[in-house]
Parts: C-alpha cells; sequence; structure tokens
C-alpha cells in the first residue's frame, strides 16, 4: 500500500497515476471522492449561494450516493469518476466544486463514509492512493507514505496552466485565492486534518521535474515496498 498525502496541486496525482502506471498497481484519487460528493450536494440544493452546506441532509443522502472509477480508456490515461453511474470527471475539476469542496470534506459523516469505502478498495493492497489523510487515517500502516509539498503559489501556477488548457476562464489571482483558502481550511478541520504522518517521507517538488521525480518515487518504492 502506497499513501500519497499533500495539499491541492502539489502534484501528488501525477506522482501517484505515474507510480501506479510504472508499478502495476490501481490507483485511486481520493479527492475525486470529495469532489463527486460536493458535486452530489451542489447539484441537489444542499449548498447555499454563501456557501453553507446542509451537513444534516447530505449525510441523510450518503447511502445514495455510489461513486465508482472507470478505468482510463487510452494507456496511462486518467481514469474516469462516475457518479451514480454518470461519468462526472470533468465536471468535479471546475472551479465550481473546487470552491464548494473543503467545507464538504470537513464533515464527519462524509469523512466516515468515504474512509470506508477508501479502506475497503485497499484491503487486498496493490493500491497507490493520493489525498490528504492517507497516510494518517485511511492507510496508517502503508509501507510507503509520501508528504508532497510545493509552496502556494507554484501550486497556483499549475493549477491555473491546467485549467486554461481545458479552455476555463478564470484568473490566475481566483486561482491562487482558491489555494491558499482550500489549504487553510484542510489544515485546520477537526477531523483528519491535513498533516504528514509521522513516518511520512517529506518531498518539496518545485524545482523538480517530471523525470527526478519519477526516479526519487521508484527508489523509494523499491527501499520500502518491494524490499
Ligand atoms: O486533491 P483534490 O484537490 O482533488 O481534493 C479536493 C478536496 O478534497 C480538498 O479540498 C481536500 C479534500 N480531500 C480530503 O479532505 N481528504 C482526502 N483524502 C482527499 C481530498
Amino acid at each position: 500500500t502506497v499513501a500519497i498525502d499533500g495539499y491541492s496541486s502539489s502534484g501528488k496525482s501525477t506522482m501517484a497515476r505515474r507510480l501506479a502506471g510504472a508499478t502495476g498497481y490501481r490507483y485511486i484519487d481520493s479527492g475525486a471522492m470529495y469532489r463527486a460528493v460536493t458535486l452530489y450536494a451542489l447539484d441537489h440544493g444542499m449548498i447555499s449561494a454563501t456557501g453553507e452546506v446542509d451537513a444534516e441532509a447530505l449525510a441523510a443522502a450518503l447511502p445514495s450516493i455510489r461513486i465508482d472509477f472507470a478505468p482510463a480508456t487510452e494507456a496511462g490515461g486518467q481514469q474516469h469518476t462516475l457518479l451514480n453511474g454518470t461519468d462526472v470527471e470533468t465536471e468535479i475539476r471546475r472551479l465550481r466544486v473546487s470552491n464548494a469542496v473543503s467545507p464538504v470534506a470537513a464533515i464527519p459523516a462524509v469523512r466516515r463514509a468515504l474512509t470506508e469505502i477508501q479502506q475497503a478498495m485497499g484491503r487486498e493492497g496493490g493500491i497507490v492512493m493520493d489525498g490528504r489523510d492517507i497516510g494518517t487515517t485511511v492507510f496508517p500502516h502503508a509501507e510507503l507514505k509520501i508528504f508532497v509539498n510545493a509552496s502556494a503559489e507554484t501550486r497556483a501556477r499549475r493549477r491555473f496552466k491546467e485549467m486554461m488548457e481545458t479552455g476555463a476562464q478564470v484568473s490566475y489571482e481566483d486561482v491562487l485565492a482558491n489555494v491558499v483558502r482550500r489549504d487553510h481550511i484542510d489544515e485546520t478541520r477537526a477531523e483528519s486534518p491535513l498533516r504528514k504522518a509521522d513516518d511520512a517521507l517529506e518531498l518539496d517538488n518545485s524545482t523538480m521535474t517530471l523525470a527526478e521525480q519519477d526516479a526519487w518515487l521508484m527508489e523509494q518504492f523499491e527501499k520500502r515496498v518491494q524490499a
């Protein structure tokens, strides 16, 4: 079991996806699950215009929210998140969802439900999961734990570039503000806050190339998982 945690847009998912591709492990993006629940809440009127979440209504609806992952259709491609059978991969990456997800992810009932599903997915091992609390809460006994970091500006630049490539109409300032706001909510929530597990390896990839990052990852994987 490999747990990769870190701040938003730190490159966790790229890292997790590439490691899974290189090792044949299954990749699970736990953030996509929080995003899918947020999309459900938005579409069912459970989030007010000011961003207030009706936590009780959402907790009651959890049993009727099913999240699955469809494998990528092309080699090395992105897997797709399904919400009650509908492909919502593009929709959950929009700023509408990014702006609403942190308060949803702070609701204890949501965290408990998603943690249970994630633990069930990892029961057999052979999994790389990325998120915020994978090394601390979901898989505290993972063989390899990595905590990824990069400055808020570096992360906002990456997210902005990604969003521009998908044709989104956003400003860099809005993206940076969203990154900073989410960091704060994720770090200060009462249940499973974003925190480096004591036994996680810390990686700041601000100035690393993808090739350097891949080499570092494989070295850690061979040392801790294959040894
Ligand atoms: O990694 P991401 O940006 O797609 O995550 C979306 C949100 O979900 C983020 O604000 C924090 C939350 N999250 C969480 O609380 N726990 C996880 N394991 C993964 C994501």
